[in-house]
């Protein structure tokens, strides 16, 4: 049985109504990224990190998964080897059923300590309120990578990718890195395809990839099921 590995980014969410980063709508056209998603950020400012985060954490808990979470959950269940990797810190892929994902970028749904980058809390509910500590006696802060910051899942994530013959990548401008080399790690032979409606930074990839300009919603459940009934074949 073949080998999948999805890797997504905040395009898969988008028609569940959380916003993307980088399009022309996205979060970064609002804020600067240097006030919210920066270690400096969190020590000037961190009522405002604290504010943009609960915000974004309100929004994920209204949403739903859609039909491109939905067919990844039914793909990982019909074929348990796939293995899904994940730039968003929302939990629209758990909620559809998925199982192990791997979150490069940290998680909305949990805060962790600011002296140990894996030291993490579930939070209830959407509100965190600034002041409050972790365990270990430090400050809590949102489970959030920080731009600047290490990537503690990256090497993990990086195995994974190798395991692949096929990849299917999903709504991401591949413009954050190390997160966006994670498909130099696919082994030559794998089939990438990338489903995603604008236009990525691909050309380190080059011509092995297959770009499915088409939605979230719309690609991704067409690619599971043609990648199933190949598989029954
Ligand atoms: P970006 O906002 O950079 O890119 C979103 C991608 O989604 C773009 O390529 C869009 O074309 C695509 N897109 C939009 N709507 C879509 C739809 N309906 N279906 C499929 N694709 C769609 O988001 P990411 O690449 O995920 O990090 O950004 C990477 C990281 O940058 C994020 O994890 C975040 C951000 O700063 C942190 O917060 C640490």
């Amino acid at each position: 049985m073949k080998k999948i590995v999805v890797f997504t980014g905040a395009g898969i969410s988008a028609e569940s109504g959380l916003s993307t980063f980088r399009d022309s709508d996205g979060l970064w056209e609002k804020y600067r990224v240097e006030d919210i998603c920066t270690h400096e950020a969190w020590e000037r400012n961190p009522q405002l990190l604290v504010d943009f985060y609960n915000a974004r954490r309100r929004d994920a808990l209204k949403a739903q998964p859609n039909a491109a979470h939905i067919a990844i959950a039914r793909l990982q269940q019909a074929m348990p080897s796939t293995q899904i990797i994940t730039q968003n810190v929302d939990d629209l892929h758990e909620r559809a059923g998925a199982k192990n994902v791997v979150h490069l970028h940290g998680e909305i749904t949990k805060l962790r300590s600011s002296i140990n980058e894996t030291a993490t809390v579930p939070l209830e509910g959407w509100e965190q309120h600034y002041g409050d500590r972790h365990p270990d006696g430090s400050l809590l802060r949102p489970y959030i990578v920080f731009f600047g910051e290490g990537v503690p899942y990256f090497t993990l994530a990086c195995d994974i990718a190798s395991t692949a013959d096929i990849m299917i990548v999903v709504g991401t401008s591949l413009n954050v890195y190390p997160a966006a080399s994670l498909l130099q790690y696919a082994p030559d032979k794998a089939q990438i395809y990338l489903i995603d409606p604008g236009q990525p930074a691909l050309s380190p990839y080059g011509a092995r990839i297959q770009h499915i300009r088409k939605k979230a919603t719309e690609g991704v459940p067409q690619l599971v099921e043609s990648i199933l009934s190949n598989a029954e074949e």
